[in-house]
């Protein structure tokens, strides 16, 4: 089984990504980690909860980690594609028992790490908060991570929150671009490949017909998110971001990746953006082809990603 921690702000993609990690029988889920972006990380921290109770996974730990971005100044939570309460704004009774780990989410991450030398796969699917701050505090988990398998950034795609900038991203440049730097095999899966895995209706019936409980509670929340992406993106369906990353781990083959230098956009009206330099380009300015330790999915099989996340959810 692989090892892997989620850093995550459910959130309804998030949630899809949660239930397909925990139900997928090669996956270890080691911890949730929870961040500010969609929703407030207070929220973010009881929607895990809740998750993780829904999916009979009361025994995954949840850290807490961090509320705010590492420099700038946060932006509005996007209740109008998540809902106020990240699930749609679907009613939920939350466990009464829940409590998250007495461990900052950077410290979890941290202390997993070590516990496991070069076998947890880091999956971060919110903002890059958490992860910078790990990496500040323990430079040396760069070296005993397995890999970064990112949610977030667009390499020649157009942004969803700017011209140039994915959400996650841009909700933390500063992280970002320290956690691109480090050492580290970084693998993105950014607007590139998820505008085109947009799941429609009818697999999400499906799923919901044959796992009532955790499917049918999918299917729900995901009618507000669909409807944002059919009114505002023209989009027939909703986008599986978070799911297709954590697909990645499971099923690289669907994906196809190239290698290069990311650099992100710090500041100003293009905060966010990912500029992709592929390995052996070379440019005038000297910060680039210094690295070539990213590797950007480009292409994604469709058909495949949607096939592979029925199967595991039904
Ligand atoms: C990312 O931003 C959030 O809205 C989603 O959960 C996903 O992680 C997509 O840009
Ligand atoms: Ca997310």
């Amino acid at each position: 089984k692989t090892k892997i921690i989620i850093d995550t702000d459910p959130g309804v993609d998030d949630a899809l990504a949660i239930a397909f990690a925990v139900l997928h029988p090669n996956l270890e889920l080691l911890g949730l980690t929870t961040v500010f972006g969609n929703v407030s990380v207070e929220q973010s921290t009881v929607n895990a909860g809740y998750l993780l109770d829904l999916l009979k996974a009361k025994h995954v730990p949840v850290a807490k980690g961090e509320g705010v971005p590492s420099v700038q100044k946060p932006h509005s939570f996007p209740d109008f594609v998540h809902g106020k309460n990240g699930f749609g704004d679907i009613a939920v009774n939350y466990p009464a028992d829940f409590k998250p780990v007495d461990m900052s989410a950077a410290d979890f991450i941290i202390k997993t790490i070590h516990e496991h030398p070069n076998e947890v796969v880091l999956v971060p699917i919110g903002p890059l908060t958490n992860i910078a701050l790990a990496l500040q505090k323990d430079p040396t988990i760069a070296h005993k991570v397995k890999e970064v398998v990112i949610m977030g950034g667009a390499a020649h795609e157009k942004g969803n929150v700017s011209p140039g900038a994915e959400a996650n991203i841009w909700n933390d440049p500063h992280a970002a671009q320290v956690v691109f730097e480090a050492p580290w095999k970084v693998v993105m899966v950014g607007l590139d490949v998820t505008w085109k895995t947009i799941m429609p209706d009818e697999p999400m019936a499906r799923i919901a017909e044959k796992s009532p409980v955790v499917g049918g509670f999918l299917k729900e929340i995901c009618k507000f998110y669909a409807n944002f992406y059919r009114t505002v993106g023209g989009f027939d369906g909703f986008s599986l971001h978070d799911p297709a990353t954590v697909m990645y781990v499971t099923n690289p083959e669907l994906f196809e990746t190239e290698q290069g230098q990311i650099e992100v956009v710090q500041s100003g009206a293009g905060a966010g953006k990912t500029f992709f330099a592929p390995k052996g380009e070379v440019y005038a300015e000297d910060y680039w082809s210094k690295r070539d330790n990213a590797f950007v999915c480009l292409g994604v099989n469709k058909s495949g990603v949607l096939a592979l996340l029925e199967d595991v959810l039904s």
